[in-house]
């Protein structure tokens, strides 16, 4: 089957990307399969500057198809923060910090802000790259929702409990996994790489 990298090391991505493209008969491996200590370094200043990185980063070294993803939480009220930084938002080093932190501090910085103006959107960005990284493809879509005043539900990750979908009533912590598959900013941007992905497939198999 033909298999494309994904460049992260988060298991859940890897999986929720696998189940998007299996019916293409695409393939996923992520990083954590090559347990080889590989790792770029996010200095981008967008996320999709640190997609194109980490995309064209993983092909040349691994020398095959890529995407690079980059995504995070921008709050309107703090001028779009945590963004780019969202792993590390409550770090004090340059490592990431615990989704409880995280969290925590979030929370802390919006606490005299009214329900009405604690709108957010989750984003991502991702990049297609051949197997020498010449980008084939770039996306970059957006879930839109809150920011409640205390966590509610136990699925996701990272600030899932905080983000409420205002329609659905619920965070992406609570919603059912299948709904957060469908909606997810990730979700609307791997599904819009679907055609540059089968792309490199149909060049690889003449
Ligand atoms: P990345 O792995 O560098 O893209 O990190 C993105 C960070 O943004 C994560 O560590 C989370 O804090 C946050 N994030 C991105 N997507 C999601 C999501 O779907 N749910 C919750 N948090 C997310």
């Amino acid at each position: 089957m033909f298999k494309i990298l994904l460049g992260t090391n988060n298991y859940k991505k890897g999986v929720e990307l696998s189940e998007l493209l299996l019916s293409f008969g695409v393939g996923v491996s992520t990083l954590a399969d090559f347990a080889c200590g590989f790792e770029v370094v996010e200095d981008g200043k967008s996320f999709i500057e640190n997609a194109r990185k980490k995309a064209i980063e993983c092909a040349r070294f691994f020398k095959t198809p890529s995407i690079g993803e980059d995504s995070g939480l921008c709050v309107e009220a703090l001028g779009g923060l945590p963004g780019i930084y969202s792993a590390r938002f409550a770090a004090t080093n340059n490592s990431n910090a615990t989704d409880v932190e995280n969290n925590k501090l979030l929370l802390e910085k919006l606490s005299s802000v009214p329900i009405m103006k604690r709108t957010a959107f989750y984003t991502c960005a991702a990049v297609v790259v051949d197997a020498t990284g010449v980008i084939i493809g770039e996306a970059q879509e957006y879930c839109r929702g809150r920011i409640l005043f205390e966590a509610s539900g136990e699925g996701g990750f990272g600030y899932d409990p905080l983000f409420e979908i205002i329609e659905y009533h619920k965070t992406f912590a609570a919603l059912n996994p299948a709904v957060k598959k469908t909606i997810s900013h990730r979700a609307r941007t791997m599904r819009k790489l679907i055609p540059s992905i089968l792309k490199i497939k149909n060049t690889n198999l003449e």
